[in-house]
């Protein structure tokens, strides 16, 4: 915390989210301040409208998985995307989530309960709507089971 306050203005306080600033960059820093230390890691959760075969339904999103390298391999990771599970299924009523991670990521998403979603991911680009095949979609059941083949349209950007 004390190295960003060196370097960023204060912008603004969030429960434990200090928002800093600098007047050269766009840019914004999002620390979580705990006990005066920037929390070590981050799953940012959020909640759109997408379709599952045509038909609405209320997606969960998990996006911005990371732990400081020098903090990774105690489970920070494992514990934030349970609390987002728990977030996104109880308090959010979400039919089932999805994220989209590297290959090598399939097995740590899989023993949290994640499954492979091998169908077509569909997602707003510039251009238009096109098939997401950069990273791998997985997909956690909800109030729903998870759809481990169909058409997901995200009916908006990726996260
Ligand atoms: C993936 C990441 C978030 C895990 O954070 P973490 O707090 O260390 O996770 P946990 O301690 O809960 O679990 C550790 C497990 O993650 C998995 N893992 C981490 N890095 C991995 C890698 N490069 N390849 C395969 N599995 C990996 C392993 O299963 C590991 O278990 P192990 O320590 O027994 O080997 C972290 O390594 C990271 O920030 N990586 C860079 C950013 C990234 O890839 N984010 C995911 C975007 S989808």
């Amino acid at each position: 915390m004390a190295y960003a306050e060196a370097f960023f203005r204060l912008s603004r306080i969030g429960g434990s989210h200090h928002i800093y600033a600098h007047a050269d960059t766009p840019e914004l820093v999002n620390l979580q301040n705990v006990d005066g230390k920037a929390k070590p890691h981050h799953a940012g959760i959020l909640v759109r409208e997408g379709t599952l075969d045509g038909v609405p339904v209320k997606l969960g999103g998990i996006g911005g998985v990371k732990t400081h390298p020098q903090a990774q391999g105690r489970g920070y990771a494992s514990a934030a995307l349970r609390r987002a599970a728990t977030a996104l299924h109880d308090d959010h009523h979400v039919a089932f989530s999805l994220l989209v991670c590297q290959a090598h990521l399939l097995p740590f998403y899989g023993r949290l309960g994640w499954l492979p979603f091998s169908g077509r991911l569909v997602v707003e680009q510039p251009g238009g709507a096109i098939i997401f095949t950069i990273n791998r979609p997985m997909v956690l059941p909800g109030l729903l089971s998870a759809p481990q083949e169909g058409v997901i349209d995200l009916r908006g950007l990726p996260w």
